[in-house]
């Protein structure tokens, strides 16, 4: 049976916690973010379409650097990238962490310093690195043993890259299984626990055209407390004691990667990034100082928590059903631009915009429009009783691996990017046509 609950309005209807600090109600139930008005850009560019602020970024990153001013802050390419945002994390400071020569190739051609970049990759094609070395990245984070001598080899004798190697300190943490990368029998980095990480440093040791410049680790992605990452410096700074040990080497460097949680829903917890801070220094300050190690300059590379609150998502309602006791809003995007419900279980907090309405609130499943009984983009949210199709939907937190992670389902075409600011939009990234589809489809 539906569920209607006629005297409750909508539950978190006044709530814009989890939305850019410039959303703003506008009258007839609109919304305006960075001064534009959703049901604006929804008439202007179509639907699905995302939205991001741009202020919102560029706050993000200001945050960082007041709360981390001695580190270096990396922006992790793979939450969303494009030329524009290159630039802004260029012109906010911050350095960037990619993962391809994909994403390498696209910063260093917007314009960003391609030693201010960091690769990584548990599996390193041909293409990355030679890319990576014409190019002149910073660093290359060695994720396996093999990858030592390919590199060396790619380098030559008389050439020269700094090198980081990947270590997994033993420590678990993260939003769901899949992005827990902290502790052994997953794919990532070298174990600290079972010595692969101090046997592929001695190794490096005897390749000198690959500097080793310190030690990098990610423990996971969307974590929301400081204490693993407080445990994963204790036992990465123990690593580095003994390599000043062993080899009498003192590295300058400890990236800690990212993976700092943010609320998708009003009420859920995000990471403290000043109490992050705080705990980092504190432990570095005190595991340095038992060791008699100077203090290495700290590295962090958050993606999620610099874009995926600057995000919104716009969908429009195609059809409205009730199947057995579940009502399902069926939406012109789903899994093909928002796959991380089907993926991590995220649960998300859709809203309606452009409409007021004073109907009470049901429970409803908002769906994709994709060929999946699985393409589900919030199961069981709140909504007003009157949606209908041709109503908006809008879904903040959406920033953050959404559009890096879409894909080509059902030829549908990946959505358009409209940055906005100031009270005004322009489009990023135009919407992906048929035109484009067909372009890559080269057989009779
Ligand atoms: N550094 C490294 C080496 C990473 O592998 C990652 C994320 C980051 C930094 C940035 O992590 P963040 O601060 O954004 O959590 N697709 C998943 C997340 C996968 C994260 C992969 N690595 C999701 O949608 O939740």
């Amino acid at each position: 049976m539906t569920v209607v609950l006629a005297s409750e309005t909508p539950a978190d209807a006044d709530d814009l916690s989890v939305w850019p600090a410039s959303t703003a109600p506008l009258p007839d139930g609109d919304l305006a973010v960075g001064g534009v008005s959703l049901a604006d850009v929804a008439a202007r560019f179509d639907t699905p379409a995302h939205v991001l602020d741009e202020g919102e970024v560029r706050s993000r990153c200001r945050a960082y650097r007041a709360v981390f001013p001695d580190a270096d802050v990396l922006y992790a390419a793979k939450a969303f990238l494009s030329r524009t945002m290159v630039r802004w994390i260029g012109e906010e400071g911050l350095g960037l962490d990619v993962c391809s020569a994909g994403e390498l190739e696209l910063a260093v051609t917007s314009g960003f310093p391609p030693d201010r970049i960091v690769l990584h990759g548990n599996a390193k094609s041909p293409h990355d690195i030679g890319t990576a070395l014409r190019l002149g990245v910073g660093r290359i984070v060695i994720d396996s043993p093999s990858e030592i001598a390919r590199l060396a080899a790619a380098v030559g004798p008389h050439g020269r890259q700094k090198v980081m190697v990947r270590v997994v300190p033993g420590v678990s943490a993260g939003g769901h299984e899949k992005i827990r990368t902290g502790t052994d029998g997953q794919k990532f980095g070298l174990s600290l626990t079972d010595g692969t990480a101090q046997h592929a440093i001695a190794r490096l040791l005897t390749q000198p055209q690959l500097p080793l410049v310190g030690l990098h680790c990610h423990i996971g992605s969307q974590i929301t407390a400081v204490k693993p990452y407080v445990a994963a410096l204790r036992r990465m700074v123990g690593l580095m004691a003994r390599i000043r040990d062993t080899h009498g080497l003192v590295l300058p460097e400890l990236d800690m990667g990212g993976g700092h949680g943010i609320a998708y829903r009003p009420g859920e917890p995000a990471l403290d990034l000043t109490a992050l801070a705080r705990g980092l220094r504190t432990e570095l300050a005190a595991s340095c100082a038992a060791a008699a190690l100077p203090v290495p300059r700290l590295i962090l590379e958050p993606g999620r928590a610099v874009a995926g609150p600057a995000g919104v998502a716009l969908y429009r309602v195609l059809a409205v059903k009730t199947t057995g006791d579940r009502v399902f809003v069926a939406v012109d995007g789903g899994m093909s631009d928002n796959p991380r419900p089907a993926l991590y279980g995220v649960r998300y907090a859709p809203r309606l915009v452009g409409r007021h309405s004073t109907a009470g609130t049901r429970t409803a499943t908002v769906v994709g429009r994709h060929c999946e009984a699985g393409d589900i983009l919030a199961a069981d949210v709140g909504l007003p009783g009157d949606i209908r199709p041709g109503d908006l939907l809008a879904v903040p937190a959406a920033g953050a691996y959404q559009l890096s992670m879409a894909s080509g389902y059902n030829l549908v075409g990946r959505p358009p990017v409209v940055a906005v600011d100031g009270g005004t939009a322009r489009l990023l990234v135009r919407r992906e046509t048929l035109d484009d589809l067909r372009g890559r489809d080269v057989g009779e």
